[in-house]
């Protein structure tokens, strides 16, 4: 899969150093994602780890040989793919996360998943459009549900995206 300029592809050992920089980049813009300190060597470790793992799936976005995006996607014992996903800011809004999602939905479907879940802070507009634009629905809201650093207590929306609906379910 790949976009004008970039290119996604699952990650390997050599990019982790970078996907790392990424995490630490974007966690410093302080509100998009969950992670706020970023312990580097753990980081690193889980990652490694993540790749030699059926479970887990990471695919990066390349432009040339610069790491700009990354997803990571678990599935749950339970059959629920778990993901997180982030951008470079300077090539945000140019189809990168889009590639990254696409790909990380079929990582999905062929670990044998039946749904994508995440979570998202509300204010977090433009990843709320790009989960809605591939069928992510919104699940409620978790209420003063995480604290951070400095003691506030954010909310953060549960969405989901539902891979077998012809599934017999309890939801009624
Ligand atoms: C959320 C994020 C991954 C989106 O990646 P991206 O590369 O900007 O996404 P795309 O360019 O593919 O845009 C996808 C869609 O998002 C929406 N979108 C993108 N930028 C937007 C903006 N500034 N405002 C509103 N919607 C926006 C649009 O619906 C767009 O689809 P379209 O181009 O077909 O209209 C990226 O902004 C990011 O990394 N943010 C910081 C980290 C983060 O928030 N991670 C997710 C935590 S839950």
């Amino acid at each position: 899969m790949s976009g004008p300029g970039f290119t996604v592809r699952p990650a390997g050992v050599a990019d982790l150093g970078a996907v790392v920089d990424l995490v630490v980049e974007v966690a410093g813009e302080g509100r998009w994602i969950g992670t706020e300190q970023v312990d580097r060597a753990q980081r690193h470790d889980h990652l490694r780890a993540a790749l030699a793992d059926p479970l887990r799936g990471v695919f990066v976005a390349v432009a040339g040989a610069t790491v700009i995006g990354q997803i990571g996607m678990t599935l749950q014992p339970y059959g629920v793919a778990d993901m997180g996903m982030l951008v470079e800011a300077s090539w945000r809004g140019r189809g990168v996360g889009s590639a990254l999602l696409g790909a990380g939905i079929d990582w999905a479907r062929g670990a044998g998943a039946h749904k994508v879940a995440l979570q998202v802070w509300p204010h977090n507009e433009s990843a709320m459009a790009l989960y809605r634009k591939f069928g992510f629905v919104d699940e409620g809201r978790l209420r003063r549900h995480y604290k951070r650093r400095n003691g506030d207590l954010w909310d953060a929306v549960p969405m989901g995206l539902i891979l077998a609906d012809e599934q017999p379910a309890t939801d009624g």
